[in-house]
């Protein structure tokens, strides 16, 4: 099964935080640097092996054996050019990580296969990060299992998740938009699919989102969504997974409050629509091979109640 990667620009070279401005400008002058010496050297070598190659008539081009000047000449210049690089990648390592001078603003945990986002204010939510633009955020990243790495190249520097060894990094986002990003350190089966979008939202919609993801989820409409939370509730779904207002506060896999309000499920893995969510209960593992949810072996009448109750969780 093909599946299309979410639409979003993840390049490098097209930063919109200070941050991974910094280090796209370090890259980019860098690349020039070395592109420079390159072509000086092949045409260097290209012009000698032509000019001084063996002639029929035993033309020797003049020997020379050690020139004093020559020699602190090309041992000064890339001496200078590395200092200038060094210096330039101080500046970077300052600019791109700030110290952490206060309490984080976002925490982000690396699970296999999936990211958690726990905000100041409670609100907890999986694999699509909300921010204000504009606004530097100090993030402590933290790993629930394995060694994860958090990688939104247009908005921060890349950043390992290890276990019981949290570290900080800034992100930040000069407009707003969707930022696609992916785990970058191999972290077991579905490594590949543990995508990360960040969400930068103008500040009062910021606002307005952390105000509808904080609310807790309503009850089921009768019929098909509230004979869902039942097989919610039978089948144990809430020994791992939140919704809160409902009774479930377990925090050992995505946080269900509002997963309708979210893109994608399985960590990017498919759309959030319907049809892809009923597929995902019915079999989460033909989906996601090796993913820590268990295929259920659900009846299609409770795929359907089921998918009927997370769809409205708005
Ligand atoms: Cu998590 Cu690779």
């Amino acid at each position: 099964m093909t599946r299309e990667l979410p639409a979003t620009t993840e390049s490098p070279f097209a930063p919109s935080s200070p941050f991974a401005a910094s280090i796209a400008s370090l890259f980019s002058t860098t690349l020039i640097v070395c592109a420079i010496i390159g072509v000086g050297v092949t045409v260097a070598i290209a012009y000698s092996l032509v000019r001084f190659r063996a002639r029929p008539d035993g033309d020797e081009p003049p020997q020379v054996d050690g020139n004093r000047k020559i020699e602190i000449v090309w041992t000064l210049i890339p001496i200078a050019i590395v200092t200038w690089l060094f210096v330039m990648s101080i500046e970077t390592m300052a600019r791109s990580d700030p110290p952490a001078d206060r309490a984080p603003d976002l925490v982000i945990v690396g699970h296999q296969w999936w990211w958690e986002a726990r905000y100041p204010s409670g609100l907890v939510t999986a694999n699509e990060i909300h921010i204000p633009t504009g606004q530097p955020l100090l993030v402590r990243l933290e790993a629930a299992d394995v060694i994860h790495d958090f990688w939104v190249p247009q908005l921060a520097r890349k950043m390992d998740a290890v276990p019981g060894h949290p570290n900080f990094f800034w992100i930040s986002a000069d407009t707003p938009g969707v930022y696609g990003g992916a785990c970058a350190e191999y972290c077991g089966a579905q490594h590949a699919w543990m995508r990360i979008q960040v969400d930068a939202d103008e500040p009062a919609a910021f606002v307005a989102w952390q105000a509808q993801e904080l609310a807790p989820a309503s009850a089921p409409l009768a019929g098909s969504p509230a004979r869902g939370e039942s097989v919610f509730r039978d089948q144990a779904c809430g020994n791992c997974h939140a919704i809160a207002g409902r009774g479930f506060d377990r925090h050992i896999a995505p946080d269900l409050t509002h997963l309708a309000s979210r893109n994608t499920l399985g960590a990017g893995v498919a759309e959030n629509t319907p049809a892809e969510l009923a597929a995902w209960l019915r079999d989460p593992q033909a989906i996601k091979p090796g993913s820590k949810m268990p295929d259920f072996k659900l009846s299609d009448a409770n795929v359907d109640d089921l998918a009927a109750y997370l769809g409205a969780l708005r």
